[in-house]
């Protein structure tokens, strides 16, 4: 495996995702937790950092003990922290440099850039630059702004790079991290879905022998995958939980738990639907209505779990992208759920967890799902909020608003599907607003609510844009939405991206 050690850029999991896209498994550490160096590591790629490598008290590393030891990568940051220890200048930029450049030299002689072109577009995002590189480095590319583009330690596997492979915009970057990760590090390709499942039912089997396993399910793509691969190696011992919180889709309860009955799966279905209702009675505030929901969850999951006996182990789809935050060089995320510090842990919550895709991002997620033939109306759905509807419902949460929102959502989302546009969309779904205005009907005037639709374009839900769906489209579901939805007479288009605008409305 690939060894990346993170100093805190924006970037680091790109990286992380090309060289799995070569099919070499990567783990990504932050720079003052390096684990121990065994045989399994073959290489180690330094990541890029906000910081500036000048400032005082910026992120540092024992660089030394990885030096011609193994095969070294430092990008931006990395190769800039390289070159100022062993004694050259990094200065400010006189620009800051940002976008795209082209490396007017290269040299094709050393492995790194073997088979790259002269001119190569590269994606540069630097304030400091490397003036003066140390005594035995060689500058293997430049552009014309910046001489030392590329550089390698003589006489040892060690590069630094000031542009950015892992970001698309460098057109053959993915070209420079296989001649890495591949010629220069020697890992082979065999990473892939089929070796994953394989190695993780292995474990799963070894870990949890004989002992019972429950789950919560959301109808969503990685707790599926996670109990699925559960499922393969412990069978019948594992009891999966699904639960109608009422805010899912419309009929979303019924076919998926039916999908997951065909899969095989044990599921025990819960029509909680009046507990949520419940606790949502008229609460309007958004982290309000999380909390009411969260803790409504976590009553119906732990009555349910207490009903089964000798239960050892929670199983939790839990994904890389969540434990990567968790270990972040920017220290844990702050959202610790303040319910699970309240009155104790709920029972289940004392139980061992098992994680079995926490290693994999979301992508490759839907692979393996696809590699355990998991149906593509679970691995393909889009994405959709744990408080489901209570948050496209602003305002207070109620059963006939849920019922409204139901309805408009189902022909907006079959209409995607209809039209073959729902794989286009990230996320796509509509929200009620809680404002009125005056239409016309026939001869009558209407006084009704307005629902706005959004579909966005992403790749992690941490940027979106607003996907340019055909007017035809629109004007078709916005007719069919106020011809057949009681209640609605207005529909608008959400064409905000994300920043400054967030996916959910709340
Ligand atoms: P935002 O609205 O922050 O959403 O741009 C980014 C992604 O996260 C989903 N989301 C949630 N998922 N619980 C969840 O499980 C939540 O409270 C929640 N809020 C937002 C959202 O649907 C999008 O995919």
């Amino acid at each position: 495996q690939i060894l990346i050690l993170d100093f805190g850029s924006q970037y680091t999991q790109l990286i992380a995702r090309r060289v799995r896209e070569l099919n070499v498994y990567c783990e990504i550490h932050p720079y003052n937790k390096v684990p121990e160096i065994t045989d399994d590591i073959k290489g180690v790629i330094l990541s890029g950092s906000p910081c500036s490598v000048r400032d005082e008290g910026s992120p540092d590393l024992d660089l030394d003990s990885l030096r011609g030891k193994l095969p070294l990568l430092g990008v931006c940051y990395g190769s800039q922290l390289l070159a100022q220890k062993y004694g050259g200048e990094v200065l400010p930029s006189e620009i800051r440099e940002y976008g795209r450049a082209n490396l007017s030299h290269i040299d094709t002689h050393y492995d790194l850039l073997k088979e790259m072109t002269h001119g190569s577009q590269v994606w540069m995002s630097h304030g400091d630059t490397i003036k003066e590189l140390p005594a035995g480095f060689d500058v293997i590319a430049s552009t014309a702004s910046v001489r030392v583009a590329a550089f390698k330690i003589k006489n040892e596997e060690t590069y630094g790079i000031q542009f950015h492979p892992e970001v698309t915009h460098s057109v053959e970057g993915k070209n420079l991290l296989r001649n890495f990760v591949v010629h220069i590090c020697g890992c082979s390709q065999d990473w892939t879905s089929d070796v994953f499942i394989d190695a993780t039912v292995a474990e799963l089997k070894a870990k949890i022998g004989d002992d019972k396993v429950v789950m919560g399910l959301s109808g969503g793509v990685d707790s599926s995958v996670a109990a699925t691969l559960i499922h393969r190696a412990i069978g019948a011992n594992l009891y999966c939980v699904f639960v109608d919180n009422g805010l899912l889709r419309k009929n979303e309860f019924e076919e998926v738990l039916h999908s997951y009955k065909d899969m095989g799966l044990n599921v025990i279905g819960v029509d909680a639907k009046q507990r949520f209702y419940d606790a949502l009675a008229g609460i309007s505030d958004p982290e309000a209505k999380r909390k009411a929901i969260g803790n409504a969850f976590i009553e119906v999951f732990d009555d349910e779990a207490n009903k089964l006996e000798g239960v050892k182990w929670l199983g939790q789809g839990t994904i890389y992208p969540d434990v990567i935050e968790s270990v972040s060089v920017k220290g844990p995320s702050a959202t610790i759920k303040s319910h699970h510090n309240v009155g104790g842990l709920p029972d289940f919550m004392k139980l061992s967890v098992v994680e079995p895709l926490n290693t994999l991002f979301k992508d490759e997620v839907r692979e393996v799902g696809r590699a355990l033939d998991i149906p593509e109306t679970i691995v393909g759905r889009h994405p959709f909020p744990g408080p489901g509807l209570a948050i496209r419902i602003l305002g207070d949460i109620t059963a006939e608003k849920v019922k409204t929102l139901q309805e408009v959502d189902y022909i907006f989302i079959q209409g995607l599907k209809d039209h073959g546009l729902y794989d286009q969309v990230w996320q796509a779904g509509a929200i009620l607003l809680p404002i009125q205005s005056v239409g016309v009907m026939g001869d009558e005037r209407t006084y009704e609510k307005v629902v706005a639709l959004r579909a966005v374009g992403s790749v992690d839900g941490m940027t979106a844009d607003w996907i340019h769906l055909p007017y035809e489209f629109l004007g078709k579901i916005s007719n069919e939405i106020i011809n057949r939805v009681k209640g609605v007479n207005r529909v608008v288009y959400d064409i905000s991206s994300k920043p400054p605008a967030t996916i959910e409305w709340e």
